[in-house]
């Protein structure tokens, strides 16, 4: 069966074929699109390291979805800078924050856009970890109560999922019940289930003002090295209820997402983070990749990989390529 009567450049031969016979095809619904809110008013501050991508206000974070609907993106993730910072990260959970405040304003303007938050303490603590601190480490176990205050926040604003990003043991099943509790039975998590402890991140600290203080979060994010135990986080979260697992960083890991794609029928989420973004346009400001290309091949790989859905900066621009 092999060559000279097998030759698979047959099927290269036109554009038309190769549309034929293309196994994996990006939609604009598979993106959603991470934003930074800031307390103010007509805030667009740059983030030097994300070409394209600002530190929002309300006003500004309405203009942006509405803008970002046109190009045809159907959803949002919604990272919280908040006015005042202290060490258990209390704005987290004010209904009047700056998180609670953008989705009341966004489901009423925009009522179809889906509108996601991430909860996690980082942004909002002194000390920049994802939890309160005790003996120089994140407490676990008592970070589960703030993580619960801050979803429910988000719930009675109106959110339509929330997606902790914290990677605390239990973190899953303790906000699935507070959230039942509260009768919000049907609001949806999606799990930041495998989170690295990557240096792909760096970009995201600045633009959420969120690096930690001291330390790193080795002893709460996941050791890159680890392929196994990714599989073990994932199985966990999706016992604990998690409705969509997550995979993050995204191309550095396609292994990771390919193993969790063959192994469980969850939705598949993939967060491209903020390092791969900035690697692609400091590649493409130098002349050294095109950065259309380059978008759409990165994300093709994540899909291909086993992504249904792409966490991504490129959002916009690669919807508007599609249309
Ligand atoms: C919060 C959080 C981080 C990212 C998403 N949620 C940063 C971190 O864990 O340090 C990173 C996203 C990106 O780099 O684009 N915990």
């Amino acid at each position: 069966m092999g060559f000279p009567l097998t030759r698979l450049r047959r099927l290269r031969r036109t554009a038309a074929f190769r549309d034929m016979v293309r196994e994996t095809s990006l939609d604009p619904a598979d993106f959603i699109l991470p934003l930074f809110v800031r307390p103010g008013t007509n805030v667009r501050k740059d983030i030097p390291s994300m070409p394209g991508v600002c530190q929002l206000s309300v006003d500004t974070l309405v203009e942006e979805c509405r803008a970002a609907m046109d190009d045809g993106v159907r959803a949002v993730i919604l990272f919280g800078i908040p006015e005042r910072k202290d060490a258990t990260g209390s704005s987290a959970w004010d209904e009047d924050g700056v998180i609670p405040r953008s989705v009341r304003e966004l489901k009423s303007v925009l009522p179809d856009l889906v509108v996601i938050t991430d909860v996690c303490m980082c942004e909002y603590t002194d000390h920049g970890h994802c939890g309160a601190i005790k003996d120089g480490d994140v407490d676990n176990d008592a970070t589960l109560e703030l993580l619960a205050k801050e979803s429910l926040a988000h719930a009675r604003a109106g959110v339509d999922m929330v997606a902790p990003s914290d990677m605390m043991d239990g973190r899953i099943g303790f906000i699935r019940k507070a959230l039942d509790a509260e009768g919000f039975t049907g609001l949806p998590i999606m799990s930041y289930a495998a989170k690295y402890a990557s240096g792909f991140y760096g970009p995201f600290r600045d633009a959420a003002e969120s690096p930690p203080q001291f330390g790193d979060r080795r002893s709460y994010q996941m050791d890159p090295a680890n392929a196994r135990e990714a599989m073990r986080e994932i199985a966990l979260d999706i016992g604990e209820g998690a409705d969509i697992v997550m995979v993050k960083p995204a191309m550095p890991y396609l292994d990771i997402l390919r193993e969790a794609r063959v192994r469980f029928e969850v939705p598949l989420a993939a967060y491209q983070v903020s390092g791969e973004y900035a690697m692609i346009h400091a590649a493409a400001r130098n002349g050294w990749l095109d950065l259309d290309t380059i978008m759409v091949e990165s994300l093709t790989a994540i899909k291909r990989a086993g992504a249904d859905m792409i966490l991504t900066y490129f959002a916009r621009d690669a919807a508007r390529k599609l249309r």
